[in-house]
């Protein structure tokens, strides 16, 4: 039995050296569940147009239903050198199964337009995984805010300490950035649900393949309008990835305050054993390794969305090679994607923190300039004036040594006669998070309302 889907117009054998070099089957495996799928439709649809009868689409039904039960996709490894692709592999056992009727499954269609069939039902899938990932990532984020419930901690800009904030407003702003990111993956999967079958291997077909109802059993929204597009187009990979970017930026930032707050400089949180990770010398060590595993696969990932652009830059119409090399990014990615969401949740989950530490990271007074700045503004003192004012306070503070909250009412007088005793009731963190008016603000009542409105967004 030929192991090729191709060959009467070769007089000679592949090299060697050229199967090795151009087999996929080790990548594209990973579409088995996908194109046993499209195969199920297509021989159900060459029955309906009367290529094959009923009894041989049912015979091949029946045989990729065994196909599908027989085989995971780490089965494949084992036939990764006797045949090229995921296609041939599917063909090759069909034909085992079904015999010669299986021969017919390949009308009116070239791989050009089934792989990237494939490809749309196989992504389809695993954008509604990642958004599930993304929303149990969200839950456990919204539970640790729950439970932060207000605890205060300094929020900072260029990494100084700058104004307090609650811990579950730092927290919640993730599972904002979360939110846009599923939503952008969704606009992303309408471009995705484009059904390419029937562009053959880029003209069309002079046979009268059933599109409409391809469509209708894959769940495609639409067919696609123009075969040179559906055969040679990757700019829904190239969108994918750009999503996932964009998502994997946000899971980077989300990992790299977990490790700041992770550091001795901060010793604000304390991870889970389970979660992290030993040093094979240094005995003391307790590292935070998925936090650091995330901040550099975001790296990775964005790698392939430089890859899946540059690998179709100038490349010409319509269906080249070059193309093969969109899948193995977009697996790898999709892999990255779904066990690092997975890991955040169980690991952010499990944190517990030292409230000692951020107690203390918290005796800072010059956290509080802009409360006294507000505050002299309230009392009708121009903004830029007083900003002046307080940044000359908290100079001489520093330069003399003493907290902000222990110059006497004397000296703030110097700086402004607006100062009065209640001065020193600014030094609180709690009244600056409370003295919050504007919406999106760290008031705690916001937030707490910002949190009972996620749980209940997020509800399963
Ligand atoms: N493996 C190819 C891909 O992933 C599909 C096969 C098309 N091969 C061909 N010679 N036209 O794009």
């Amino acid at each position: 039995m030929a192991q090729k889907l191709w060959g009467g117009r070769f007089k000679k054998e592949m090299h060697p050296a050229l199967k090795c070099f151009s087999y996929s089957l080790a990548t594209d495996k990973e579409l088995l569940a996908a194109e046993l799928q499209v195969n199920e439709a297509y021989a159900r649809m060459l029955a309906k147009i009367g290529i094959l009868k009923r009894e041989e689409a049912q015979k091949l039904v029946q045989a990729l239903h065994q196909i599908k039960a027989q085989f995971r996709v780490c089965d494949l490894a084992a036939y990764e050198d006797k045949y090229e692709d995921i296609h041939t592999f599917i063909q090759m056992e069909l034909e085992k199964r079904a015999g010669s009727v299986a021969k017919k499954i390949h009308t009116g269609r070239s791989r050009n337009d089934l792989v990237v069939t494939s490809t749309r039902v196989y992504l389809r899938e695993k954008i509604k995984e990642i958004q599930g990932g993304l929303r149990e990532l969200q839950r456990a984020l919204v539970t640790v805010s729950g439970k932060a419930g207000e605890l205060i901690v300094p929020g900072m800009t260029h990494l100084r300490k700058a104004q307090p904030i609650l811990l579950a407003h730092h927290l919640l702003a993730y599972v904002e950035m979360l939110e846009e990111d599923k939503a952008r993956l969704q606009d992303a999967a309408k471009r995705v649900n484009v059904l390419p079958l029937g562009a053959a291997a880029l003209a069309g077909s002079a046979l009268p393949l059933d599109q409409k109802f391809l469509q209708k059993a894959l769940g495609f929204s639409s067919v696609a309008t123009n075969s040179l597009v559906a055969v040679s187009d990757r700019g829904f990979l190239a969108e994918f990835l750009s999503v996932l970017s964009i998502l994997w930026m946000h899971l980077s930032r989300l990992a790299e305050d977990f490790i700041l707050w992770n550091s001795e400089a901060f010793g604000y949180v304390e991870l889970d054993d389970a979660f992290a990770t030993g040093s094979s010398l240094m005995p003391q060590k307790k590292n935070p390794d998925v936090f650091e595993l995330v901040r550099g696969r975001a790296g990775v990932v964005f790698g392939h969305l430089q890859a899946i652009l540059t690998v179709q830059k100038g490349l010409p119409l319509s269906y080249n090679r070059d193309l093969q090399e969109d899948k193995p990014g977009v697996f790898d990615a999709v892999k990255k994607t779904e066990t690092a969401l997975e890991l955040l949740a169980l690991t952010v989950g499990s944190v517990s923190w030292h409230k000692k530490a951020i107690a203390r990271s918290l005796e800072e007074d010059s956290l509080f300039a802009t409360d006294i700045l507000e505050y002299l503004v309230q009392k009708k003192v121009a903004f830029a004036e007083a900003h002046q004012l307080v940044g000359k306070a908290v100079r001489c503070a520093a330069e003399s040594g003493t907290r902000l909250r222990q110059l006497s009412l004397t000296e703030w007088k110097k700086f402004s006669p607006k100062f009065s005793a209640d001065i020193y009731d600014l030094f609180d963190p709690k009244d600056s998070v409370r003295g919050k008016k504007t919406i999106g603000s760290t008031h705690p009542l916001r937030v707490k309302k910002e949190i009972a409105t996620w749980e209940k967004a997020l509800e399963a």
